[in-house]
Order: structure tokens, then C-alpha cells, then sequence
């Protein structure tokens, strides 16, 4: 009994092992030492002196000062990084695409995206125009775009997700993760949270649709598709149409001074007549014979050819970031590609939900201070214009006071 029960713990712990240790990690990145060795700085743009630099930071609010990432830290500028994994096929096999991304600027406009690419890819000159797999992450541009982009490169053709899937849009630290699975499915989750999920067949144009409307398909000629019909029992009642549309007023009078000889025949003023109420109309009632909007049938689409490889990119070889920034402040951390979404799971348990609370909290502190500075300016400001003093004028921005010259010299 004993031996039984104790080789059964033991074969239930093997298990938790093999489940564990079974995630497959092809890359993981968490921005610590050594970090400069695995990611390669494209020369993409340096000689128009357009590239941006990279701060390796923790950023200016953090849960953790020591965990850093890495922040594009120049205005205007085109940011391209790469790293290199083992290449390989992620057929049969559950992709997980998860990195964190913190918009420490507003962002007005900017994306906080991320790609793998496939084959060979000289790093060098990695940049826009370099073919990618897969492109994820959150995209910001004006009160418009807000959205979690999740781009599939079929064919060479980049095919964009068509389901709307909102971003986060605050300035602390959020994880974007994509699921691919072997069976055609995918998740996009933010913060460990499942915000889209569905199918590669439906949510992308990735394949010609399964089914199509039958193009052959005629609507039936008795195929009555009015909801509502004149009532046939409603008849018109007798003498509506004798009904005058203008009465003499009842209440006017001639006026006592009216001289017929002068002013001619008094005539009595019309009005609306209250009981004339307008063409007759039959009731209307439900149409019996309705049968709603018709509606072709669905058939099978012809040129429709199923790939049972549409999940399948079969050379990952690279991670890259690969951005334009009107505003810097992006910071990327922790980024992984595995084949196990407990394990990704686990590792933003370890790290972003550790230290979001902290973060959070140093984030509104700084806000707070900010605010109070703010207020104190306002304050001085708002005092001088209720009392009138002048003296306050120093403070104001220069456009007022380029328009008070303006006023001065219009006078003079
Ligand atoms: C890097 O980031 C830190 C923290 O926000 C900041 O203090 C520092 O000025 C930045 N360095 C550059 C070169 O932008
Ligand atoms: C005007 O402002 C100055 C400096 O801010 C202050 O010393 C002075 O007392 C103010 N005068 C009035 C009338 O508020």
C-alpha cells in the first residue's frame, strides 16, 4: 500500500515536470546585462541622421528601478533593433508572441509595435521596408487609431487583422501578447487578459472565404418583402372627400367702417378648417405574406483552397522593433517567443503584476507633483488677472506678450 501510494506522488510530480519543463522558450529577452549582445542596432536612416537612440532604462516611474528595457529617446526619429534566435518552424506547435511596451510620453501618434521576421535578414540594415511574418502590438495615432495591430504576411502579402481590437492608451506598462495555434485559432491578450480570439480563417483575408452567396441565387418573383401593407378592410368613409379644406371664419365680422362702394365687396376670411384631414389613407397593417429580406443562399466558394499550413511560418528566425516616433518615451521589456502560453502566463505574473501596483503609484506621486507645480503657476496667474497687478506679466507666455507689443504698436 505504501510503495503504491508513494510511486503515485511521485508519478503526479513527474508530470508537473514534464508540463513545465515541456514549454519550449525559443527566445526571451528581459533587458538585463549582456542585453547589447543579443540585439543588433540597424544603421537603417543613420546617414540622413534620422535614427534614433535607444536609452537603456527603467524609465522615469517604475515597480522596479533595477528592471529595465529599452526606451526610444529622441523626437522625430526612426527606431530599428533587432535580435536573432535558432530558426524555427512553428508547425504543430503553438506560438506565443508577449512583450510589454509603456508609453511614458503622451502619445499623440506612434506605434509600440513589434515583428519576427523569417529567412536570412541582414540586421544591419534592417527598416521599414524589410519583409517581415508578423507584425503585433499597439498603434496610437490621434483620437482615430487605437488599436492592437496584428499583421499575417501570406504570400508576401501582409494581411491586417479585421476584428477592432483597442489598445491600451494610459502611460504605465501594459504586456501584448498573440497566441497562434495549430488549429488555425488565435488570442490576443493584454495584461494576461483575453481581449480577441477567433479564427485565421475569418478574422483575416488571409484565404478567400469558405462559403459565398450564390451569384446564380435570384430572388423568387412572389417573394414579398414589405412589412407593412395598406388594410384591405379599411374603406373610406362616405363624404371625406366633401370635407372643405378652408371654412369662412366664424368669428370675423365686417369691419364697421367698411365702405362696399370704396373697398368693394366684404368677403369672410378663411381659416384651416379643424375637420378636413388631409387625402385618406388606408390603416396600415402587418403584411401576412411577409417574408423578410431575401437573403442568397450560401454556397461553397470555388476558389476557395484550403491551406492547412495558414498558421504555419516555418523560418522565424528574428525578433525587431521597427518604429517611427513623432514623441519618444516607448519602452520595451520582457520580451518572449515560446510555444507555451502558461509558461508566457506565468512569466507576466512574475514580472508586470508583480511591480504594476508600485508603478502605478509612482506614476500618480510624479503626476501629483506635476500637478501641484501646475497650480502654483496658476495660482500667480489667476491672482494677478483678478486683481489687475501687472507685475504678474512675467510669468505669462511669450505669445501674449508678443500680442501686447502688437497692441502697442497698432496704437502708436
Ligand atoms: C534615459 O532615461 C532616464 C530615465 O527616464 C533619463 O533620466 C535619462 O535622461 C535618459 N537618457 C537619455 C539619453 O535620454
Ligand atoms: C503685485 O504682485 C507683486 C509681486 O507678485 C506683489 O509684491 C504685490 O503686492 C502685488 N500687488 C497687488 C496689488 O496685489
Amino acid at each position: 500500500m505504501a510503495t503504491r501510494k508513494f510511486s503515485g506522488i511521485v508519478f503526479l510530480s513527474l508530470l508537473l515536470l514534464i508540463s513545465v519543463a515541456s514549454a519550449k522558450v525559443f527566445f526571451e529577452e528581459r533587458f538585463e546585462d549582456g542585453w547589447e549582445s543579443r540585439w543588433v542596432k540597424s544603421d537603417w536612416k543613420k546617414e540622413d541622421n534620422m535614427a534614433g537612440e535607444w536609452n537603456y532604462t527603467s524609465g522615469k516611474w517604475n515597480g522596479d528601478a533595477n528592471d529595465k528595457g529599452i526606451q526610444t529617446s529622441e523626437d522625430y526619429r526612426f527606431y530599428a533593433i533587432s535580435a536573432e534566435y535558432p530558426e524555427f518552424s512553428n508547425k504543430d506547435k503553438t506560438l506565443v508572441f508577449q512583450f510589454s511596451v509603456k508609453h511614458e510620453q503622451k502619445l499623440d501618434c506612434g506605434g509600440g509595435y513589434m515583428k519576427l521576421l523569417s529567412g536570412d535578414v541582414d540586421q544591419k540594415k534592417f527598416g521599414g521596408d524589410t519583409p517581415y511574418s508578423i507584425m503585433f502590438g499597439p498603434d496610437i495615432c490621434g483620437y482615430a487609431t487605437k488599436k492592437v495591430h496584428a499583421i499575417l504576411t501570406y504570400n508576401g502579402e501582409n494581411k491586417l487583422i479585421k476584428k477592432d481590437v483597442p489598445c491600451e492608451t494610459d502611460q504605465l506598462s501594459h504586456v501584448y501578447t498573440f497566441i497562434l495555434r495549430p488549429d488555425a485559432t488565435y488570442s490576443i491578450l493584454i495584461d494576461n487578459e483575453e481581449k480577441q480570439t477567433g479564427s485565421l480563417y475569418k478574422d483575416w483575408d488571409v484565404l478567400p472565404p469558405k462559403q459565398i452567396k450564390d451569384p446564380e441565387a435570384k430572388k423568387p418573383e412572389d417573394w414579398d418583402e414589405k412589412e407593412y401593407i395598406s388594410d384591405p378592410e379599411d374603406k373610406k368613409p362616405e363624404g371625406y372627400d366633401d370635407i372643405p379644406k378652408e371654412i369662412p371664419d366664424p368669428d370675423a365680422k365686417k369691419p364697421e367702417d367698411w365702405d362696399d362702394e370704396e373697398d368693394g365687396e366684404w368677403t369672410v376670411p378663411t381659416i384651416p378648417n379643424p375637420e378636413y384631414k388631409g387625402p385618406w389613407k388606408a390603416k396600415k397593417i402587418k403584411n401576412p405574406n411577409y417574408k423578410g429580406k431575401w437573403k442568397a443562399p450560401m454556397i461553397d466558394n470555388p476558389d476557395f483552397k484550403d491551406d492547412p499550413d495558414l498558421y504555419v511560418f516555418p523560418k522565424l528566425k528574428y525578433v525587431g522593433i521597427e518604429l517611427w516616433q513623432v514623441k519618444s518615451g516607448t519602452l520595451f521589456d520582457n520580451v518572449l517567443i515560446c510555444d507555451d502560453p502558461e509558461y508566457a502566463k506565468q512569466l507576466v505574473e512574475e514580472t508586470w503584476a508583480k511591480q504594476k501596483d508600485a508603478e502605478k503609484a509612482a506614476f500618480e506621486e510624479l503626476e501629483k507633483k506635476r500637478e501641484e507645480e501646475e497650480s502654483k503657476d496658476d495660482h500667480v496667474d489667476s491672482d494677478a488677472d483678478d486683481e489687475g497687478n501687472d507685475s504678474g506679466d512675467e510669468a505669462e507666455p511669450e505669445e501674449e506678450e508678443e500680442a501686447d507689443d502688437n497692441d502697442i504698436k497698432d496704437e502708436l
